[in-house]
């Protein structure tokens, strides 16, 4: 037996999530929402998603309103979320459909929008404007090679495994309801059918799944090895003065983490930088009223392409020089820091350092 759609819907009516951006039953989903909140669902987890879906709403309560935006701001609004190239094209994105005076409604104009490519396209196609496609996240790849056994290996079968998620949504209950439909293949994939330990016993679809009757539904997706990850390395310095203030820098409008607030540094290289190597980049000479720079230790993060591996040195000058501004550097409050564009990375480095004070020896 194939699975049928009107399973899968009968089983959402009864235990669909609430969750903030999703309109209740019998209401029409925003647009606005919708978007936003799958651009950030590209970043992480629902439950992460959900306190920023809350501010950014606060903040920019329409796509009016994150269109007029400054930059500073939306950044600082995502800081935190990762891939901050994804916040520009959000902002630009904002910006066109601003201009545009509204979202697209079908998927070939929601294709030409900054920052939305084909799954995203799908999702707020189906959700906000009832199209009859399905879009295919990690969670329906999931769910459709257990239905099918899918076995071959993905990336490799990502184009396959599409092509079979489509056909799940042909039948005329799926086209009758989209919106329910989409989501309620994400509710699946989140609640039943989990990567671990798939919930088979609860599953509308149990009947109907093929990796289930052969037992290897919580093998699926099979997944070619990865590549381990390359490690860089790099050195940042955290330079206060009497006051308390910082010393920021913004990084280059292109690349990683573009755009964004940082303590000042080296760059990040595949060979480990030894302390005088390090030094040769401290942001400021040594002088009267600059303290000995102190090791804090060492801040490691995982970005998608590689690890990295930061050590913090933390130094106090009694007060910055005025040239430090004509040197790209920002003076920033204690205070201030919470709110700006500051990636998580720095943020790390800020608290290493903030737990000894390195004027104190
Ligand atoms: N995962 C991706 N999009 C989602 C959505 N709209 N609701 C819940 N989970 C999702």
């Amino acid at each position: 037996m194939p699975p049928l759609p009107v399973d899968l819907l009968r089983w959402y009516d009864r235990h669909r999530r609430t969750l903030p951006w999703r309109a209740l039953p019998g209401q029409a989903a925003d647009p606005y929402h919708v978007w936003l909140s799958e651009i950030m669902l590209q970043q992480t987890t629902v439950a992460a998603v959900i306190p920023y879906f809350h501010r950014f709403l606060d903040r920019f309560p329409t796509v009016a309103d994150l269109a007029r935006a400054r930059q500073d701001d939306v950044m600082a609004a995502w800081a935190g979320l990762g891939y901050y190239a994804r916040a520009r094209n959000l902002h630009a994105c904002a910006q066109a459909v601003d201009r545009a005076g509204g979202f697209p409604r079908d998927m070939a104009g929601l294709l030409a929008l900054p920052g939305v490519g084909p799954y995203t396209a799908a999702a707020i196609a189906a959700i906000a404007f009832g199209h009859p496609v399905v879009p295919v996240d990690g969670n329906v790849e999931r769910v459709t090679t257990r239905l099918f056994a899918l076995t071959d290996p993905l990336p490799a079968a990502r184009k396959a495994v599409a092509l079979r998620a489509a056909t799940l949504g042909d039948a005329a209950e799926a086209r009758a309801r989209p919106s329910d439909f989409a989501q309620a293949l994400f509710d699946l994939g989140a609640g039943i059918c989990t990567p671990k330990s798939p919930a088979c016993a609860l599953c509308p679809w149990q009947g109907a799944c093929a990796g289930a009757r052969l037992g290897i539904a919580a093998s699926l997706p099979a997944k070619a090895p990865k590549a381990a990850r390359p490690v860089r390395h790099g050195a940042h310095f955290h330079l206060a003065d009497a006051a308390g203030n910082v010393l920021l820098r913004r990084r280059p409008e292109r690349g990683l983490l573009g755009g964004m607030l940082e303590l000042p540094g080296t760059a990040w290289r595949a060979e480990a930088w030894t302390m005088t190597e390090a030094f040769s980049h401290v942001p400021l000479a040594p002088r009267r009223g600059l303290s000995p720079w102190r090791s804090m230790g060492r801040v490691t993060h995982v970005f998608t392409h590689f690890t990295l591996h930061v050590d913090v040195y933390a130094a106090r000058v009694d007060r910055f020089p005025n040239s430090i501004a004509e040197q790209g550097g920002l003076v920033c409050g204690e205070h201030e820091l919470d709110g700006l564009a500051l990636p998580s990375l720095m943020r790390k480095c800020l608290q290493l350092a903030g737990r000894a004070d390195p004027g104190e020896t």
